[in-house]
């Protein structure tokens, strides 16, 4: 198990299968991109499997999350998945993107065993997408959300952080479109987790303002039941549809997180919003056993901190960004 010391349990792994993406949300990374890992750095297809066989074996881990950067530019993903599906007891395994490609891909990992995806997108409009995201891929998404509805990678939710005076008026029609697409959607609140280091709190829209704006339109019913799940749920006018919110800076949810990361390079990450990191690739490449490797896992989540810091005085950005750390 992997416990901490204010009484949680990580029960969820979300692992980051590369830093790299082929879209620079400016909430995310410059035009320019990053300084990419180096190859030789990146955990190799059988390295994953090993550490997410040694989570789910060894460690408790019931929930498998495989993330970015875009975890779609991997090449071994589908095969990761199928190899991480064989594991018992099983997984549950699911994929945040960006819907670039999933058109090709969605029934393939299906097939392979993934059971459901989340998709960001922020905007309806083609050109709004082009000034968030920098790309003109707006079209690729919509087909991309199409195509794994189609493949059963159900629910489907979309992720959509809203930016002032980009895409913050839109909170309502996305909702509308959601539920008629049968997506469920949810709006994040901007963290400080740009490359960039830009993130203001002030230039944040809450998620007060979010469901203020959706009320304008919509009667919601709070869900309850959230568990440790990020997003609080509503009910959109009576049910079935539903929304949510990650309100990760106004109304953090620390207390009940079941997570524990791992990067693409190799370093578990026992928060977000972490110091420091601990090293699993040296010793893995060194020939370290499982039993070595669970307990430097066993350590490394012990010493999880209650909550992000945000809200503290002296609160620091992580050194990594969200594209390296998996979101
Ligand atoms: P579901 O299990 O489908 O609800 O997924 P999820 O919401 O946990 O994952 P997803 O990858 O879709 O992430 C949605 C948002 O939640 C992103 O902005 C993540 O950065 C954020 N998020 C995920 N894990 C954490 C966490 O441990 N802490 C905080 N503060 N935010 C998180
Ligand atoms: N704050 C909140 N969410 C973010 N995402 C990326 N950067 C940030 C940020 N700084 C979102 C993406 C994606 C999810 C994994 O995280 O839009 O939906
Ligand atoms: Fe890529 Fe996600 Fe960052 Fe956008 S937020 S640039 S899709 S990693």
């Amino acid at each position: 198990m992997l416990l901490d010391t204010h009484g949680r349990t990580a029960t969820d792994l979300r692992v980051s299968l590369t830093d790299r993406c082929n879209l620079r949300c400016t909430y995310c990374m410059p035009e320019e991109g990053l300084a990419w890992l180096a190859k030789s750095t990146l955990l190799t297809d059988d390295e994953i499997v090993r550490l997410v066989a040694l989570a789910v074996g060894e460690l408790g881990v019931t929930e498998v999350r495989f993330t970015g950067g875009e975890p779609l530019l991997r090449p071994g993903l589908v095969s990761i998945v199928a190899r991480c599906a064989e594991l018992r007891p099983r997984p549950r395994l699911s994929l945040t993107t960006n819907g670039i490609g999933l058109e090709r891909t969605a029934e393939a990992l299906r097939a392979a065993g993934l059971d459901r995806v989340n998709v960001s997108l922020d905007t309806l409009s083609p050109e709004t997408f082009e000034r968030l995201t920098r790309r003109r891929r707006h079209a690729d998404v919509l087909r991309g959300l199409a195509a794994a509805r189609a493949a059963g990678l159900t629910p489907v939710k979309v992720n959509s952080v809203l930016l002032p005076g980009v895409n913050d008026g839109e909170a309502p029609e996305l909702l509308a479109w959601a539920l008629a697409e049968g997506y469920e959607l949810r709006f994040i609140e901007q963290m400080p987790l740009d490359a960039q280091h830009g993130w203001q709190r002030g230039q944040m829209i809450t998620a007060g303002e979010i469901l203020a704006a959706l009320e304008r339109r919509f009667t919601l019913t709070p869900e309850g039941g959230r568990g440790a799940a990020p997003a609080e749920r509503w009910l959109v006018d009576g049910g079935p549809g539903r929304v949510g919110v990650i309100a990760s800076v106004t109304r953090p949810f620390c207390r009940a997180c079941d997570r524990t990361r791992l990067t693409a390079d190799g370093q578990v990450r026992n928060c977000l919003f972490a110091r420091g990191e601990s090293d699993l690739r040296g010793p893995l490449r060194a020939g370290a056993s499982d039993a070595e490797l669970a307990e430097l896992w066993r350590r490394a989540m012990w010493g999880k901190k209650a909550g992000s810091g945000l809200d503290d005085p002296g609160f620091e950005q992580p050194q990594r960004p969200m594209s390296a750390i998996g979101g």
